[in-house]
């Protein structure tokens, strides 16, 4: 084996190269007996090509490839020659294949546990448990080595735009990003704990007061909250942050970065600045923060024209002060029973205490609703959405938010019908003024819509006691295809502010200081105005590469329960650990 190298990859042979002697090495992928004549798939995570052991060229041959069963390490040696008649065109290498000499088994494998193909229907956690042999999958190796591509992609975008790499510390203090932290016991602190960072926020904002002018890092953060498809407890953001920034600034460096990616990745031309939208309009429009701008189809208020409606709900909900939020599905008035059934569930699973839907004809409209809608409400309401005989209308009666949420999850359910959000668009957009605090029913307090460290709209600055809740953010997101790829904000540079703000959350000024005493220090220390913004890179990585899930485009995903199957953890630790560190657990899980 030692002076035995490969020649070329698994992925690399062409009609260029026949006659050739090579030297391949990988894993079987199939091995199929015809006869006298023995093919195997060698594969490697460049690709795959046909071998041929044949009994008329070498018996010896043909015996040891007999051997070879699936995932068996192997090494190949023979001649590139022409498949002829057999070419297959789906395969890069499938003009040639390789008619072997001689065929060494590297290493056997057991019958694994599912078949390694495009597309794979063992369950998921079968396929975690050997994540090893999952990511052998091709769909999950190009996931990963387009990541690599956009990794690389970064780094030299941000290198040319004067950015510097700075690695910021994971034991470090809680940064409120809003979930959960990860803590880590110290052993020499008995009692004191570390924090995995939710962000390097606080220190990407030191780093700026310390003069390093454009800071980024591809970094890991951890967060213990609920998770779904988009989300895990340990994911990777490109963090980022710019002395003496505006908002103009941060748009155009981001910009630049991912229309560099979109080049770099796919050769795609995605046209830049993106358009803007103001956090309300589009929870107007498009009842979500993160509109999926793939396709329109925009809600409507139309509460003043049921005021005096005679379905009831309608009126009632106008008298408690609601609204009335209104979309038309274009030539849709043929959806089954079934399937607007489908529509009112997620209607309901979204808050909504309902769906009317009408089917609006030339001559009767059709609808449980229907015959509560006098004839000018009919005309005023086509008028106002626009619509026309053919097309179905949805309308949620609620307060002003759960309306528009709530509707807005029906017009994403609607685009899915109508394949409007497919594959290969692009629809980048910044959502803008934010309010700087929601409402926390729990708390009874408002909690900060980005983090407390971002910074008010001048203007607003005197609402901060007065009416935080109408306080508006100098925060951005930027969003693509209705999902929220990343944030960031101008950053509040003065210790004056800080406190305010602090205030407003609720938090004292004891607090304050035992948590971010540093930080507030800091501020007073010559801090130059700044901001930034963090992408998520698992999200990114998952949007261009089409994967459904975070979890395939991260190498050692975890379980939406948080575990890893593979090396099962989180796990149980020995009794004299826990004397080490002075703990004791009271509550195990069974
Ligand atoms: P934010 O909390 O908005 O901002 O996070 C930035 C981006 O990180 C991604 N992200 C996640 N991805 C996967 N799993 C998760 N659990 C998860 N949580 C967040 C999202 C999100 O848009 N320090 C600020 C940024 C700043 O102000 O500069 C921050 O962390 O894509
Ligand atoms: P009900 O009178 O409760 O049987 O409702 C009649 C229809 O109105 C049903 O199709 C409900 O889904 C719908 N509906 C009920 N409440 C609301 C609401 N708040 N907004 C929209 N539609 C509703």
């Amino acid at each position: 084996m030692e002076d035995i190298q490969r020649t070329h990859t698994c992925g690399g042979l062409r009609i260029d190269d026949l006659d050739k002697e090579v030297v391949l090495m990988g894993w079987a992928a199939s091995v199929r007996d015809h006869g006298g004549c023995i093919f195997i798939n060698l594969r490697d995570r460049f690709g795959t090509t046909q071998v041929k052991a044949d009994q008329v060229v070498d018996f010896s041959i043909f015996e040891s490839a007999r051997g070879v069963k699936a995932e068996h390490v192997l090494m190949v040696r023979g001649k590139v020659v022409d498949r002829g008649d057999n070419r297959n065109p789906n395969l890069p290498t499938g003009d040639v294949e390789v008619e072997a000499w001689e065929i060494q088994v590297l290493n056997p494998s057991k019958p694994v546990p599912f078949t390694i193909t495009e597309d794979v229907d063992a369950l998921e956690v079968t396929r975690l448990k050997y994540r090893y042999l999952d990511l052998r999958r091709p769909p999950l190796t190009r996931n990963l080595v387009t990541r690599a591509r956009v990794n690389r992609l970064t780094r030299d975008f941000l290198d040319s735009e004067g950015f510097l790499e700075i690695e910021t510390p994971i034991l470090m203090k809680s940064t409120p990003e809003g979930a959960r932290d990860f803590l880590v016991p110290s052993r020499v602190h008995p009692g004191a704990f570390y924090a995995l960072p939710q962000s390097p926020q606080t220190f990407k904002q030191v780093l700026m007061v310390a003069g390093f002018d454009r800071y980024y890092q591809i970094t890991r953060c951890f967060r213990d909250e609920d998770l779904r498809a988009d989300r895990q407890p340990e994911f990777t953001q490109i963090d980022m942050e710019v002395s003496f920034a505006t908002p103009e600034m941060i748009y155009r460096i981001t910009e630049g970065m991912l229309a560099s990616i979109w080049k770099g990745a796919l050769d795609i031309d995605v046209p830049t600045p993106f358009p803007r939208m103001p956090y309300a309009k589009a929870m107007e429009k498009y009842g979500s923060d993160k509109p999926d701008l793939r396709f329109d189809l925009p809600l409507t208020t139309v509460t003043d024209l049921f005021a005096k409606s005679s379905f009831k709900v309608f009126s009632g909900t106008i008298e408690r002060g609601g609204v009335i939020s209104a979309m038309r599905a274009p030539g849709a008035d043929d959806w089954s029973r079934k399937n607007l059934d489908g529509l009112t569930r997620v209607a309901t699973d979204h808050g909504a205490k309902g769906l009317v839907w009408v089917k609006v004809r030339d001559g009767d409209w059709q609808g449980p609703v229907a015959k509560f809608l006098s004839d000018k409400e009919r005309t005023t309401l086509m008028e106002r959405l626009d619509a026309a005989p053919g097309d179905l209308v949805l309308m949620v009666a609620d307060d002003a938010g759960p309306a528009r949420t709530a509707l807005g999850a029906v017009r994403l359910a609607v685009g899915d019908r109508m394949g409007l959000r497919g594959a290969g668009k692009w629809a980048f957009t910044w959502i803008t003024e934010f309010p700087m605090f929601d409402w926390d029913e729990e708390q009874g307090r408002p909690v900060a819509t980005h983090h407390p460290f971002t910074s008010p709209v001048d203007e607003d600055l005197d609402l901060l006691k007065k009416d935080p809740l109408k306080v508006r953010a100098r925060a951005y997101d930027i969003v693509l295809n209705g999902v929220e790829l990343g944030g960031g904000s101008i950053r509040i540079h003065g210790k004056a502010t800080q406190q305010r703000v602090f205030e407003a959350l609720g938090i004292d000024g004891e607090t304050a200081r035992a948590k971010f005493g540093f930080l507030l220090d800091a501020l007073e220390y010559g801090a130059p105005p700044h901001g930034g913004i963090a992408l998520g890179m698992d999200r990114l990585v998952m949007l261009i590469t089409g994967a459904s899930s975070i979890r395939d485009v991260i190498a050692f995903p975890k379980t939406t329960s948080a575990t890893c199957l593979m090396t099962d953890s989180p796990s149980g630790v020995d009794p004299s650990q826990l004397d080490e560190l002075g703990l004791k657990v009271t509550d195990k899980q069974e």
